[in-house]
């Protein structure tokens, strides 16, 4: 099975998946890293792994269209049966989601479906709620929404700051997307209408 993960940041979720796959958890070859930021730490984790990288700049395209129809060429080129969106922060059209349905994770900083969009930690911070979490799900049509296969509650301390949050939910996710993923990578995952059920 080969896995793109696609990324725009500092890459620490696909840091832990580069870990899975090395460690054996993971039974699955990390074929490419997408990512449409120049600067994203990402890059530097798959150059190191020996991954190959698709840099696809969104600025370097007349349309969405153009941008994702590049992106699906880079996805043929690499047999790509599975895409880990790892922090990546454009939302993909309803078109591409469709064609790459129930193949497409996602990992969020909350518990789903609260909190969505790029500032999970700091909005639920602000808000005062004393659980927040971790979700991993399919991608549907929808920002930060779809089935959901694994989620995690995170308590929020008296004395947290959104640092400090920020710290215990990202040990969280390095912890559950790996698993989220060996389970796709088994086969183990089903989607029933709204729910993923999980084979054992
Ligand atoms: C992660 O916390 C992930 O949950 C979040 O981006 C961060 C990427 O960190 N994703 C979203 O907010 C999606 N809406 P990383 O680059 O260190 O893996």
């Amino acid at each position: 099975m080969n896995i793109a993960v696609f990324a725009s940041g500092r890459g620490t979720n696909f840091g832990a998946i580069i870990r899975g796959v090395k460690r054996g958890l993971i039974k699955a070859n990390l074929a490419l890293l997408v990512s449409d930021n120049p600067k994203a730490g990402a890059i530097g984790r798959a150059k190191r792994a020996g991954i190959k990288v698709a840099l696809v700049k969104k600025e370097d395209f007349t349309s969405k269209d153009d941008f994702e129809v590049k992106i699906i060429q880079y996805l043929k080129e690499e047999k790509i049966d599975l895409i880990v969106l790892a922090g990546f922060m454009r939302l993909l059209s309803p078109e591409f989601v469709m064609q790459h349905k129930g193949r497409i994770l996602n990992i969020h900083p909350s518990l789903l479906p609260s909190f969505k969009g790029t500032q999970g930690i700091k909005d639920a911070f602000n808000y005062g709620v004393m659980v927040t979490g971790v979700t991993v799900h399919f991608i549907d049509e929808e920002l930060d929404h779809g089935p959901i296969i694994l989620q995690e509650p995170v308590k929020i301390k008296e004395n947290d700051t959104p640092e400090s949050l920020e710290k215990r939910i990202h040990k969280i996710e390095h912890r559950l997307y790996p698993e989220a993923i060996k389970l796709y990578a088994e086969g183990k995952l089903r989607i029933e209408g709204r729910k993923v059920k999980i084979i054992i």
